[in-house]
């Protein structure tokens, strides 16, 4: 469902436990869209998808520190919330609308997450207190500029809190090359690859399209899988 006023939008996410839409395992996140501003400001699919991984694994996230990065809209933190993670949304220091929508988007889900600017590659003092057990990111790889700087904060995060694991969607546009070889020059691996499609609901993998894989990356001397 969508409502519009300008080009403003509330869209609502939904999320079922099982085929039939048992409320009693279901939940619902509204999330505030701006068609024509930032890239932070609308849903990209790659957050669709990741969301749904989040909801599918509820166990493994309830309880657990959460850091999302480039969270934009964040759908995916909002459902690790929603399911009980302790979870702190980050997106660019100097995007102040951006940031402002996140808190008005914890607002509408009564939702008690912590935002915060953290702009990758800078080391703001507030980066050296964060020891998330998971750290998100959905679409975060798009521009092959910023992958250096995104893997040194990520890789950064990973040895302050090296039991930790990076999970991110990204689209596959060139191949998982580029990314392999970075997780090598930032001391990282891969312990997960999956097909984002793989475990979509076919009523939501058929409003999407796109060759969007899941990983998820740790330290290359810490743990081996997933
Ligand atoms: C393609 S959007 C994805 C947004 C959201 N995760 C989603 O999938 O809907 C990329 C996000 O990364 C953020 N971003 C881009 N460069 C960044 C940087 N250098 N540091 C932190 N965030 C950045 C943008 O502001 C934006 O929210």
């Amino acid at each position: 469902m969508t409502t519009a006023t300008t080009t403003t939008t509330i869209s609502q996410h939904d999320f079922y436990g099982d085929d039939d839409g048992d409320s009693e395992t279901s939940i619902s996140v509204s999330v505030i869209e701006n068609m024509k501003e930032e890239y932070g400001l609308f849903v990209w699919p790659c957050s669709v998808i990741l969301a749904e991984y989040v909801w599918q694994q509820r166990s493994r996230f309830r309880g657990s520190t959460i850091l999302e990065l480039g969270a934009g809209t964040s759908l995916p933190g909002l459902v690790a919330a929603k399911v009980g993670a302790n979870v702190t949304l980050t997106d660019d220091s100097s995007k102040a609308e951006v940031l402002e929508n996140m808190t008005r988007v914890c607002e509408l889900n009564n939702l008690n997450c912590n935002v915060m600017g953290l702009t990758w590659g800078v080391w703001d003092a507030t980066i050296f207190d964060l020891r998330p057990n998971i750290i998100l990111g959905a679409d975060v790889l798009y521009d092959s500029s910023a992958f250096d700087d995104l893997f040194a904060t990520v890789s950064f995060l990973l040895q302050n809190s090296p039991d930790a694991v990076f999970i991110t969607t990204y689209h596959n546009r060139s191949g998982h090359h580029l990314i392999e070889f970075l997780m090598v020059k930032w001391g990282l691996k891969c312990v997960k690859l999956v097909d984002g499609f793989s475990f979509l609901p076919s009523r939501k993998a058929s409003l999407l399209s796109g060759n969007i894989q899941l990983v998820e990356i740790v330290l290359s001397c810490g743990k081996s899988a997933a």
